[in-house]
């Protein structure tokens, strides 16, 4: 791959997710894109294109697919979006046998050729697909992450927005916790151009859209019938691979490993955090009531219970 002097991000899994990401990238021109996968002739199909459009979007990225990880080498962010996706009436908890094992070989290689990387975990059950390639690459724990919160937090910013008739820009919202069914959206700090959530809705209805939110993965799958969602999983990698390459200090939501914070330890799960260019540089610790505190812990609780089966497994 000729060197450009842009920055290097590697997509592992040039599936619906990867390469809607990889066009993402290009298209703002954030940095140069290897997509790599298993199936021969795909991401370099997909990645010539990418580069094809180049001329109408008016894009100079290099965009390189291939099946060798050699061409990772020197990534300042590497992407996993390596797994399978769940099919109708699969829970994301039920891929953790077959993506563990994904995992374990996409780690093995990072390691290899990409140890200096700031890695984006994408592949479900996020945070414990997580937990895998962290032990696997033994990488500094603020230098990887998982994708997650952002997509949730988007859902449920949309839903709101769209009952309320506004534009999404002026709701702000968070959702925390692990990417699963115990996820904990806080209406308590939810606003809507300043407003807060409560005061703008009633109880019931609010708590239609955090049901809805967290449901809102399985709502895609049982539409497509193939696959998962992937516009807004990529939209919201996306938003992170820029928060690192432009050192934004953006505040996110992601899956962050947690050293004690909020009670919770050696666990990566959703909170917000502020991304730059060094990763995750600091857990936003935002001051939770009692129940929502709980809400938290439980979901945490269920993060370390599909870790357990990871140890189970017996691969790491
Ligand atoms: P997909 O099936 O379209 O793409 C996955 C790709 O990974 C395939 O092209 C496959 O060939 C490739 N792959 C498998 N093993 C590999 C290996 N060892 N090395 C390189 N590539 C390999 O699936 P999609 O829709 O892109 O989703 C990918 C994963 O991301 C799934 O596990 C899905 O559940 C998860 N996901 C997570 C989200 C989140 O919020 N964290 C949101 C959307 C998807
Ligand atoms: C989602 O929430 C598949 O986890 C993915 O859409």
């Amino acid at each position: 791959m000729a060197l450009t002097g842009r920055p290097k991000v590697s997509i592992i899994g040039a599936g619906n997710v990867g390469a809607t990401l990889a066009m993402r990238v290009a298209e703002s021109e954030l940095a140069d894109v290897v997509m790599v996968d298993i199936v021969e002739g795909m991401p370099q199909g997909k990645a010539l294109d990418l580069s094809e459009a180049r001329p109408i979007v008016g894009n100079d990225v290099t965009i390189v697919g291939t099946n060798d990880y050699a061409l990772i080498e020197g990534s300042d962010i590497v992407v996993t979006t390596s797994g399978v996706p769940r099919k109708p009436g699969m829970s994301r908890d039920d891929l953790i046998e077959i993506n563990s094992k994904i995992a374990k070989d996409v780690a093995e290689k990072i390691k290899q050729y990409a140890p200096d990387a700031i890695i984006i975990q994408v592949a479900n059950p996020l945070d414990a697909i997580t937990y895998v390639i962290a032990e696997i690459t033994q990488v500094p724990k603020h230098r990887i992450m998982g994708m997650a919160g952002i997509l949730d937090t988007a859902r449920y910013r949309y839903f709101i927005a769209e009952k309320l008739g506004v534009s999404v820009k002026d709701v702000f919202g968070v959702v925390l916790g692990g990417h699963g069914d115990s996820m904990v959206p806080l209406p308590r700090l939810t606003t809507v151009g300043g407003v807060p959530l409560p005061e703008l809705l009633p109880a019931d209805e609010i708590e239609a859209i955090v049901e809805r939110t967290r449901k809102g993965g399985a709502e895609i799958v049982s539409l497509l019938k193939t696959g998962s969602a992937y516009y807004a999983p990529s939209a919201a990698t996306w938003e992170m691979v820029k928060a690192i390459i432009k050192d934004e200090k953006r505040i996110l939501p992601v899956a962050a490993y947690l050293d004690g914070q909020y009670g919770i330890e050696g666990l990566f799960v959703g909170v917000l955090a502020v991304l730059g260019k060094e990763g995750v540089e600091k857990i936003w610790e935002v001051p939770l009531k009692p129940e929502e505190l709980e809400a938290l812990k439980a979901s945490a609780e269920h993060v370390r219970e599909l870790v357990k089966k990871v140890d189970e497994l017996g691969i790491l």
